[in-house]
Formats: structure tokens, C-alpha cells, sequence
């Protein structure tokens, strides 16, 4: 379940990196470019859905939560102090992903194309770092098995979570 597909309240979709996941505050961590375009879906509509498939598990979870994007704060310093400079190398993009370009480029400047860069040449690419923070406010598990599936639905709200059986 390390790369769930995030769907967009637009109605896109993508596949991205789960960074980390706070049990208490159900809370999904994401890493992207400030730019992109799913940045703009988030904050004109915070819905967001995260699907999640464990083949060996045989458990698929629908998700769905709130979104929210970060720039700044002790979160984003953290979760960027921790990332690799080679992660970190995506962020020195010149311009923002999904613009249009003539040839397949990377995007990237020239100079950093195929090495694995110091802190020091990363460190412009914080300005285009985001955190994609989404609490998860309900959830669908579906688990396959050859005697019969089985399948829950829980939903969070301020006086805990409900869980109910589904037919699967
Ligand atoms: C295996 C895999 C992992 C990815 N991880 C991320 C990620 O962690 N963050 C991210 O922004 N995009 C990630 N992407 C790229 C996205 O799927 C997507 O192409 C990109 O973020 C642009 O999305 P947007 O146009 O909806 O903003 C990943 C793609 C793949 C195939």
C-alpha cells in the first residue's frame, strides 16, 4: 500500500509515494510539487479519495478525507530536512509539471540531469515542496478470500468511528 492511486475532487487521478500515516489524527502524508496541478483541485475542492491495494494481503481500501496542502511550517521543514537529495532534485523543475514542452524533457535543469546532487544545489527546490496532508473521514475494506469476501465500511466522526458490515 506504499503507492495509493489520490483521486481529485476534478475527477483526476495519480499514483503517489504514502509518506506516512498518524494513526490518531487518521491523517495520510503525501509529498509534491507546490505547482502541480492536483495543488489547485485540493484547494478549490479539499475532497480527496485515496485508493489502496495489498495484492498479498488481498485487502483493497476505498478512502475518503479531506485534504489539505502545506508550504510552510514545521511539518514540511521536517519532512524535507528528511528527504534524499536525489527526492529532493524533482522539486528543481524549472516549471510547473503538466506545462507543454517541444521535446520529452525531464524538466530538470541540464547541470543536475543524471547525478545525484549535494544538499546545497537541492536546497532552491524547497520553495516548490508541498505537503499533502488528508484525513481520512471514512473508509471502505474489501478482503478477498476463495471461501467468500468480506467486506466493512467505517465512518469517523466526532464521537468515534462506526464500523458496518457490507455484502461484498
Ligand atoms: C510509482 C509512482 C509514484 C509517484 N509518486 C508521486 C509522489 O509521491 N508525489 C507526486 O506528486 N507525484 C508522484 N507521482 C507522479 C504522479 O502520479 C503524477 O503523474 C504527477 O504528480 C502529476 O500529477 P497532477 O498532474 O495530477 O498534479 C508518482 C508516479 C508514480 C508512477
Amino acid at each position: 500500500m506504499h503507492t495509493p492511486v489520490v483521486g481529485t475532487a476534478d475527477g483526476d487521478l495519480r499514483v503517489m509515494v504514502l509518506r506516512a500515516f498518524d494513526l490518531a489524527s487518521r491523517t495520510l502524508r503525501f509529498h509534491t510539487d507546490a505547482r502541480s496541478p492536483k495543488i489547485t483541485a485540493i484547494k478549490d475542492d479539499p475532497s480527496v479519495t485515496v485508493l489502496f491495494y495489498d495484492p498479498e494481503a488481498k485487502v483493497q481500501i476505498r478512502a475518503r478525507g479531506s485534504g489539505r496542502v502545506d508550504t510552510n511550517g514545521a511539518v514540511v521543514d521536517a519532512a524535507w530536512d528528511q528527504a534524499a537529495p536525489f527526492a529532493k532534485r524533482c522539486y528543481l523543475a524549472q516549471s510547473a509539471p503538466g506545462g507543454s514542452c517541444d521535446s520529452p524533457v525531464s524538466g530538470l535543469p541540464d547541470w543536475v540531469e543524471g547525478i545525484t546532487p549535494t544538499e546545497a544545489q537541492v536546497a532552491p527546490g524547497r520553495e516548490n515542496f508541498a505537503v499533502l496532508l488528508v484525513r481520512i473521514e471514512a473508509f471502505d475494506w474489501l478482503y478477498l478470500a476463495n471461501t467468500g469476501h468480506r467486506r466493512a465500511r467505517f465512518e469517523f466522526s466526532d464521537e468515534g468511528m462506526i464500523g458496518n458490515w457490507l455484502v461484498p
